[in-house]
């Protein structure tokens, strides 16, 4: 305990907390700390306690604490993850707002994939928006990739993955949306192909900023597996932030574990992890 009576542990937490939102819990503590060990050796510190005092300085402390995001924030991801979402979109949400666009001569779709974390959501939603094109729907598309850490954004616009991570591609969008290469250097990797890498932007965004700089009228918004780790409150106000980026008659998907955070007027639920906006 300190001289105030807070734990060097409630003050890191409280710091994630303010920089993340993320709400730690008392549990998960011990292993950031592991994960942050080397940090305070690179800094030649002692110890966390020096450590969490050197970042509360904040001066000249802006990449140290991108560090800290990036090591604290949960990434797992994968392509195709939670499918039936991928169908939603597709036969659902995609022809809705064709028909509704009709007159247009060719309607742009936009898909914000608001916790991106290394993109696998992203590029998912423009494979299957691109097969859509392939099957003659005339249409346009925009994904907007964001995150709060910068190294999973990077790999994201790297576009390169494991060819490990593919295998819950269909094999005929492996051939068509990813390429690899012979060169040793890159032996087991895959990159997207570059006719889908121009149709998704990466870029840096905490959900927890009181205003987005992001269009107003996306067509479906995936906010999946990020609530999670907020708490109530916080949830409410990402929630109602991003439904007003929503196009009226256009969805916020949320993750399986997540559906029970959404409640809001003017979202009307139709799955039971997808929101319309009324
Ligand atoms: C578990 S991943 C989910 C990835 C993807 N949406 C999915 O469902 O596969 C959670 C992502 O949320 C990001 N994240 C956590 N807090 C955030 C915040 N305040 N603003 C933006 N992104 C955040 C993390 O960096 C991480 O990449």
């Amino acid at each position: 305990m300190t001289a105030g009576g807070t734990s060097y542990s409630d003050r890191f937490r409280e710091l994630i907390r303010s920089l993340t939102g993320i709400s730690l819990p008392q549990s998960k503590v011990v292993m950031i700390e592991q994960r942050l060990r080397k940090r305070v050796l690179a800094f030649g510190l002692s110890d966390m306690e020096a450590y969490l005092g050197q970042l509360l300085e904040g001066q000249g402390m802006e990449e140290e604490l991108r560090i800290v995001i990036d090591l604290i924030t949960t990434n797992t991801t994968s392509f195709f993850r939670e499918s039936d979402h991928f169908d939603f979109l597709v036969n659902e949400a995609l022809p809705k707002r064709l028909a509704q666009a009709k007159g247009a001569r060719k309607p742009r779709f936009k898909l914000w994939s608001a916790a991106a974390s290394e993109g696998a959501e992203a590029y998912t939603s423009a494979m299957v928006l691109a097969e859509a094109q392939r099957r003659g729907a005339m249409f346009d598309f925009a994904v907007l990739a964001t995150d709060i850490s910068q190294r999973m954004l990077e790999r994201g616009a790297e576009a390169v993955y494991g060819a490990d991570q593919l295998s819950t591609v269909p094999p005929d969008l492996v051939k068509r949306y990813f390429m690899s290469s012979r060169h040793p250097s890159v032996a087991g990797k895959v990159r997207v192909v570059p006719e889908l890498r121009r149709h998704v932007r990466f870029r840096h965004l905490n959900l927890m900023d009181e205003t987005y700089p992001v269009d107003r009228d996306v067509d479906l918004i995936f906010l999946r597996n990020v609530l999670i780790y907020f708490d109530g409150p916080d949830q409410e106000r990402v929630v109602a932030r991003l439904a007003s980026h929503v196009a009226p008659g256009g969805y916020l998907v949320v993750g399986h574990a997540e559906s029970m955070v959404v409640r809001m007027d003017g979202l009307k639920q139709v799955r039971p992890t997808i929101f319309q906006k009324v």
